[in-house]
């Protein structure tokens, strides 16, 4: 019980660890201050471009990927495993290094799940890829890809401890996204790379 207390704490940690915001850093910019503000590498590229935004986006998938790698290797249970995605993604998104504020939890959701359901993942990514490529409206490919990978768990028939975990995930990019929600049903949305959003 100790180690599975451990690894949930270690998992928020690594969660917290703000890529965006010290990539940003490490260019003078201040990544809160710019674009939308937050602290993924949708808001890096618009600050600094594609560059810095694939490092914050490895490095963003790659912290919850490794959370549950580490679970796994303590022999953590599946519900456990879940935990411990939900809770790298809770750290991402209030970060004990940010006084609790954060991102959004995209990439660091998307890591957890490549890790705990591959094939899943897998179904998952073209499926958001391709309504930001349609609609170039990142915030719309992240939340389609978090109803898509509640309903694909669903329908292949996955465990519920799965179901539950990716449930929870979609509901909490919902909610981080509730901005987004509001610009996009203004047409007021920035769209890939653009620093302003436009009107309706
Ligand atoms: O990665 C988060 C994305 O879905 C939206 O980001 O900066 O447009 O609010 P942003």
């Amino acid at each position: 019980m100790g180690a599975a207390f451990l690894v949930l704490f270690l998992a928020y940690l690594f969660g917290s660890v703000p890529a965006g915001v010290l990539v940003a850093r490490t260019y003078g910019v201040d990544l809160r201050k710019v674009g939308s503000g937050n602290i993924g590498a949708t808001n890096v590229l618009r600050a600094l471009g594609w560059g810095p935004a694939l490092v914050v986006a490895f490095f963003d998938v790659f912290k919850g990927g490794i959370a549950v790698l580490v679970a796994r290797a303590f022999g953590l249970s599946d519900w456990m495993l879940g935990g411990v995605a939900l809770m790298a993604v809770l750290g991402h998104n209030y970060s004990v290094f940010l006084r609790f504020r954060g991102g959004k939890g995209v990439a660091t959701s998307f890591g957890t799940l490549l890790f705990l359901d591959p094939v899943l993942a897998l179904w998952t990514f073209p499926i958001g890829l391709s309504v930001i490529l349609l609609t170039r409206y990142v915030s719309a490919g992240s939340l389609t890809g978090g109803v898509a990978a509640f309903v694909l768990s669903l329908a292949l028939g996955r465990p519920l401890w799965e179901v539950a975990t990716v449930f929870l995930m979609a509901l909490l990019l919902f909610w981080t996204h509730r901005e987004n929600l509001k610009r996009l049903q203004a047409g007021t949305e920035r769209r890939l790379g653009e620093k302003e959003g436009g009107r309706a």
